[in-house]
């Protein structure tokens, strides 16, 4: 059956990542263009059954391309994992006659829009918006790379006071149960070990090689840990190499919702546009019940059960490279 979309709906949900608001611009002038009206629905799913939104013009996403955040706000929220919540925003959407729904936002939200497009058959585009970048079906998600340059941002800085009094710092970076925000900013700022959840964290191995460095005149380090590693966090691993190595000067640094705030970088601003206007695009071919991603420079789609089933890959080589890098 062909669609005919006269107007949308876009929502943000889940965690806020930069670049967000460069896709909100995307879509809206990518609609306006095709003569299709837009909707922003406020605080993710629960706008929709709150039915709080406002009309998005050309003019009322000026200006945002270059903010970090949200201007339509985002939430997790519980009351869409309830039918009776869905059954609301459905009926909210209908009153509105809205024809698609945009959802911008990470695996939790493409659960909620399989769930509720399995329900009710209401057209669902997904956009993939986490600093994550855990989901399978586009290289990069929206706010990854801005994510990972606050990383090193602050991990520079942390080196430098690091170095100064040659003391070993744990940190702490976000990815929820994946690796790859750590992994890579590892790699780009030449961190001694790097801890991620894909593999088993062997500290007998960490502490072996903490001791290769002292050995080697290494006074000063870094070692990355992402939040969701299997050892239990930066905390957990500082305690065991202090139990190991009692003359190692130790601090350990979370550095928690700041990886999620700033200003877009150039690469999420051009993709979370590409993404947008690719949302539209697929809708107005009929294309719906996916998210859209960018795989190998080409725009794809994969259904939303595929992209949220955990199935992104750690690059292997690049923890090989990592290790033999920090020697
Ligand atoms: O999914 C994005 C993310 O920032 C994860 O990296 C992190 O585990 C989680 O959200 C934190 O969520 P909240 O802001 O709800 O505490």
């Amino acid at each position: 059956m062909s669609l005919e979309i006269n107007k949308i709906g876009i929502i943000t949900s889940g965690g806020d990542a930069p670049g967000m608001n460069a896709c909100i611009r995307a879509i809206t002038r990518t609609a306006l263009y095709h003569n299709i009206e837009v909707i922003g629905f406020k605080q993710g799913y629960n706008g929709l059954i709150k039915n709080k939104h406002s009309v998005l013009s050309s003019r009322s996403v000026s200006n945002i391309i270059q903010r970090g955040g949200t201007i339509l706000k985002t939430a997790r929220s519980d009351d869409f994992r309830t039918k009776e919540g869905r059954k609301k925003a459905f009926e909210n959407l209908k009153a509105n006659n809205i024809d698609a729904l945009v959802a911008i936002g990470g695996d939790g939200t493409f659960t909620g829009a399989s769930v509720f497009n399995q329900e009710f058959n209401f057209p669902v585009i997904g956009i993939p918006g986490t600093i994550d970048n855990d989901l399978f079906g586009t290289d990069n998600t929206i706010g990854y790379d801005t994510a990972l340059n606050t990383v090193i941002n602050a991990v520079d800085k942390i080196k430098d006071t690091a170095s100064s009094h040659g003391r070993l710092f744990v940190i702490e970076v976000m990815g929820k149960d994946a690796g790859l925000i750590a992994l890579r900013s590892g790699i780009a700022t030449g961190a001694e070990a790097i801890l991620i959840p894909e593999t088993t964290t062997y500290i007998e191995h960490l502490l072996k090689k903490l001791s290769n460095d002292r050995k080697n005149k290494k006074p000063s380090g870094i070692i990355i840990v992402a939040e969701g590693d299997d050892f239990g966090g930066a905390y957990k691993v500082a305690e065991a190499v202090k139990a190991d190595h009692p003359k190692y000067d130790i601090r350990v640094t979370v550095l928690g919702h700041i990886q999620r705030g700033g200003s877009p970088s150039a690469f999420d601003r051009v993709l979370a546009s590409q993404l947008g206007a690719g949302a539209i695009n697929a809708l107005i071919e009929n294309k719906t019940n996916a998210m859209v991603g960018i795989v190998n420079k080409e725009l794809v789609l994969t259904p939303f059960e595929q992209a949220i089933k955990h199935n992104h890959k750690i690059n292997m080589n690049l923890l090989k490279l990592a290790e033999i890098l920090a020697c």
